[in-house]
């Protein structure tokens, strides 16, 4: 079997941690991977190669890409939306600049290795915006190309990132005598709000569903920061991780579009509250909204209509609500919070 070769970019966060040990289970592959911050030594010891290093740093990127041959570029580091809305031109650095020198590593890889390269890319929905709770009621399930407004600077940086990879696989330097567009295979999904039992969220808007799971799992009162009525789609962490994969893997003659949604389950905030209570009946969750951040959530859609994802790459989650929280996020964030007491 061949082995191929992946590289991680923003490796130390949340997906980072799941994809890393998933691909530390399956032969055949190869991971490097890369962070601002060093790795925990556990995962350090699931890599081939890992590297302390800054996306914003050309030297560093070309050090990088001199050193191996990349089949696939998982592209995952980031700002989040909070993060990012509170210091935005340093989101607007790392999350396009960031993204601009990672395609352009992977233009260079391409040529020198005489193949195509994947660029797989974590988007969010928060690259849409809606004008008012009303119309976000009235829209319901939206499709890729509907609400594409956003109002933070997170949501622009996915955006304006997503429309760079179809730029960089379509287009590159498209007036050159030999234009050399196609080198990058540019496949992305648009994430929901991410639920993990093992890690938690930082700097991201849709944070409430997992803080409110994980406090309770911990014995920690929680004050809800948006409205008991507020829905968002949501996701478990093993299937957004089966989503990159598949799609990765997906036959590229099937693909209708080089981005897709990718939806699980669209709980309201007090729905959540009352799972959280069912597993931790003792879980004290109060709901203190944060007007602004309120405002926010209020923009993103309710659901998003993931058909042609299922359609063309056969994407189906494994995980709804309830049984995400009995067979995934329950059991695996209990034992993560006893096993920190011992
Ligand atoms: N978690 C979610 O709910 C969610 C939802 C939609 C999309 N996404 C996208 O998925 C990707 C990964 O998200 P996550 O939840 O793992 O985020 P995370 O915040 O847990 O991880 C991001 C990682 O990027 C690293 N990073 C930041 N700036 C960097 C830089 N300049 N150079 C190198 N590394 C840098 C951080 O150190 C961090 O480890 C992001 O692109 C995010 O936008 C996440």
């Amino acid at each position: 079997m061949d082995t191929k070769t992946v590289l991680i970019t923003g490796a130390n966060g949340e997906i980072g941690h799941g994809l890393i040990s998933h691909f530390a289970e399956r032969d055949g592959v190869r991971v490097v991977a890369m962070d601002l911050n060093t790795l925990d030594e556990d995962t350090r010891k699931k890599c081939y190669k890992t590297y302390t290093g800054d996306i914003l740093d050309n030297r560093f990127l070309d050090s990088l890409s001199t050193g191996h041959d990349f089949d696939a570029i998982y592209h995952l580091a980031a700002l989040l939306s909070t993060r990012a809305e509170r210091q935005p031109t340093i989101a607007h650095k790392v999350n396009v600049d960031g993204t601009l020198n990672l395609l352009e590593m992977a233009v260079t890889q391409s040529r020198l290795q005489g193949k195509k390269v994947k660029f797989i890319y974590p988007s969010s929905i928060a690259v849409y915006g809606l004008p008012d709770l009303g119309t976000k009621h009235r829209a319901g399930k939206i499709r890729e190309d509907e609400w594409t407004d956003p109002r933070t600077m997170y949501g622009i940086n996915k955006l304006y990132s997503e429309r760079l990879g179809r730029y960089y696989a379509n287009y590159y330097r498209q007036l050159d005598a030999q234009p050399m567009g196609g080198e990058i295979d540019f496949r992305a999904v648009r994430f929901p709000g991410l639920i993990s039992a093992v890690t938690l969220p930082t700097g991201g808007t849709s944070d409430f569903a997992p803080e409110m799971l994980h406090h309770a799992a911990n014995g920690e009162p929680y004050a809800c920061f948006v409205r008991e009525d507020t829905m968002i789609p949501f996701m478990a962490m093993p299937d957004a991780i089966t989503a990159l994969l598949v799609l990765d893997s997906a036959d590229k003659s099937k693909l209708t579009r080089q981005v897709y949604n990718v939806g699980s389950f669209s709980p309201t905030a007090g729905e959540l509250k009352a799972c959280v209570r069912k597993a931790f009946p003792s879980a004290v969750v109060s709901f203190n909204p944060d007007l602004k951040r309120q405002a926010i959530i209020d923009s993103w859609p309710e659901d998003v209509d993931d058909s042609q994802a299922r359609k063309d790459w056969g994407w189906k989650p494994s995980f709804n609500f309830e049984k995400a929280f009995q067979d995934y996020l329950v059991p695996l964030v209990s034992r993560f919070y006893e096993s920190r007491k011992q």
